[in-house]
């Protein structure tokens, strides 16, 4: 932008609010929901939802738990009326489910909504109007005086309306729209003018929604209009605050959490965000920000994909691959540091009693929303030894020495600078394999037989005598030894009449588990003279012969 430009625009002004009381107050219960998904979201669509989709995404959140759910515009359309009349004639709605419907302050439209919802069993009628300084200046040409007047009297049509279906359990929702560009005097002033008419009581409070129909200061500049409000109202007992949030500067989420803490008990959003502009506050993230900090937030999110597939479905928008919780890449680590860290935490987190979830970078274990640790580790160029060898564990049960991580780290990370791109799972298996399993040259493996004795207070112990047939460059030899053992009896005799001298310098085995039938693994560590080292494996059915599989395997690669 042109840098001139910035004078186009002035600071939102603070609020006077000395004693305000919600910087030192934590969420600690989930608010109660209401979504807006087939209202707000709706109509920011490019191509708003036909009928089969609105079902769709209303049977969704039905299953998510949302209790009121705000299903359209009635009198604005004939597909929201015909949505209306379908859910109820259909008796799609469950008796714990308020349907909410929204309604402009003008006598015909309220009319045309309460025949839009009658014979539901239970309805927020939402009457709005807008209040804010500009849109009474610009849009309304109207006084405060005039715009109460205009809201009174939606307030008092629904009322009466309302009288005229006794079977139909009603509740009153207010939005004074706009309410973050409204003078807070007068935005208290028109919600309890409104508030006068419908007499709510304790028991059947009305629902005053304040929205930031426009996002346009800092998320603590709402908390604080909403902390004003509660302050100041003269009835707070016979009101739900119910909050709105826009996501215009991209702070519709920790505003709407400051509000919670200011105050405001009930929340307005959509899923993913999805609504005008920038979107409304999402509830997804709201409310796994709440589970994550050990609050229930009362609605189940455990299959976060089917959310994903229908609101992508019924939108047209996909979900971003970085978007909270949800994105395809939200629970991948690709670099080497954060790898190492999320391994190591895993490895803590399993062996860890009371089940508390602290993984380095997850701030949620990722199959609490039906997602898998498959995707935790994705292997490319920025990605390190530890990577690797979580992907070896979780994948293919290979729990590689530590001592081994940095060998087989450095042939993956040749391979990725190679394909100058991500590597798949069976891509590492064959690197591994191809380092590790596959060679047979200079050395391999053509028979083995093994003698184990055992002598009862014999100072001996046991011994083992092996009769070998290894094959040197193709060329098939017997070799026999005798040792403590047959690791120990195989080694003696392959450096006295093959190889030369060699340590073995570090041994591990574990068996692979029962999906792959049973079998062991071996990882050998050798030192030839000259201070050259080498890991080796090998995996068989029997342990022996995966150790002896393993030497070869690190001969074969040290020589
Ligand atoms: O954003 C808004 O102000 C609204 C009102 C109608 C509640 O959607
Ligand atoms: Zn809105």
């Amino acid at each position: 932008m042109k840098k001139e430009a910035v004078k186009k625009y002035k600071a939102f002004a603070g609020i006077d609010l000395p004693d305000r009381s919600w910087p030192a107050k934590s969420i600690t219960k989930a608010p109660s929901w209401c979504s807006v998904d087939l209202r707000d979201g709706n109509q920011a669509l490019v191509q708003p939802m036909n009928l089969e989709q609105k079902l769709d995404l209303f049977q969704l959140l039905t299953d998510v738990g949302f209790k009121d759910i705000e299903i359209g515009f009635p009198s604005a359309a004939e597909v929201e009326y015909e949505f209306c009349r379908t859910l109820i004639e259909k008796n799609l709605i469950p008796d714990d489910v308020s349907i909410q419907v929204l309604t402009p302050a003008r006598e015909n439209l309220i009319q045309k909504t309460f025949e839009a919802v009658k014979g539901a069993k239970n309805v927020v009628m939402h009457l709005y109007n807008s209040t804010s300084t500009l849109q009474r200046r610009a849009v309304f040409k109207m006084s405060r005086e005039e715009i109460t007047a205009l809201g009174v009297k939606g307030a008092a049509v629904i009322r009466d309306e309302a009288a005229k279906q006794p079977e139909t359990n009603f509740r009153f929702e207010y939005s004074p729209e706009s309410f973050t560009g409204t003078e807070l005097d007068f935005a208290l002033n028109i919600c309890e003018a409104v508030m006068d008419v419908w007499q709510p009581t304790a028991e059947n409070p009305v629902i005053i929604n304040l929205p930031a129909t426009v996002e346009m200061a800092t998320p603590n500049v709402y908390a604080d209009q909403i902390e004003w409000f509660c302050k100041n109202m003269k009835d707070r007992d016979l009101a739900i605050i119910s909050l709105h949030a826009h996501n215009d500067r991209g702070c519709a989420v920790a505003a709407t959490e400051l509000a919670l803490m200011a105050g405001g008990e009930r929340v307005e959003g959509t899923l993913f965000g999805n609504g005008e502009r920038t979107g409304n506050v999402d509830v997804v993230t709201l409310a796994l920000n709440m589970f994550t900090q050990g609050v229930d937030p009362e609605l189940d999110l455990h299959d976060i994909t089917r959310l994903i597939k229908v609101s992508e479905q019924v939108t047209d928008i996909p979900i971003h691959v970085r978007h909270p919780y949800a994105g395809e890449l939200v629970y991948t680590a690709f670099s080497g540091t954060h790898q190492d860290a999320i391994h190591k935490g895993m490895e803590m987190y399993q062996q860890n009693t009371d089940g508390g979830w602290e993984v380095p970078y997850l701030p949620i274990d990722p199959t609490d929303v039906g997602r898998s640790y498959e995707s935790i580790i994705r292997i490319n160029s920025q990605s390190g030894k530890g990577g690797v060898a979580y992907i070896m564990d979780r994948e293919f049960g290979l729990k590689m020495p530590k001592a081994m991580h940095p060998e087989f780290g450095k042939i993956v990370q040749v391979l990725t600078d190679k394909a100058g791109r991500e590597l798949q799972r069976t891509e590492i298996w064959e690197a591994f394999e191809n380092a590790y399993l596959r060679k047979t040259n200079p050395y391999g493996l053509a028979t083995f037989n093994v003698v184990k004795r055992h002598f009862e207070k014999d100072e001996k112990g046991s011994t083992a005598e092996v009769e070998v047939v290894v094959k040197t460059n193709g060329k098939k030899k017997t070799i026999t030894g005798n040792g403590n053992g047959p690791l120990d009896a195989f080694c003696a005799a392959l450096k006295r009449d093959v190889t030369g001298d060699f340590t073995l310098t570090s041994y591990h085995e574990h068996s692979l588990s029962e999906s792959s039938s049973s079998k062991a693994v071996a990882y050998i560590q050798i030192e030839m003279n000259d201070g050259t080292v080498g890991w080796g494996v090998g995996i068989d059915t029997d342990i022996i012969i995966a150790s002896i599989k393993a030497v070869l395997s690190a001969l074969n690669r040290v020589v």
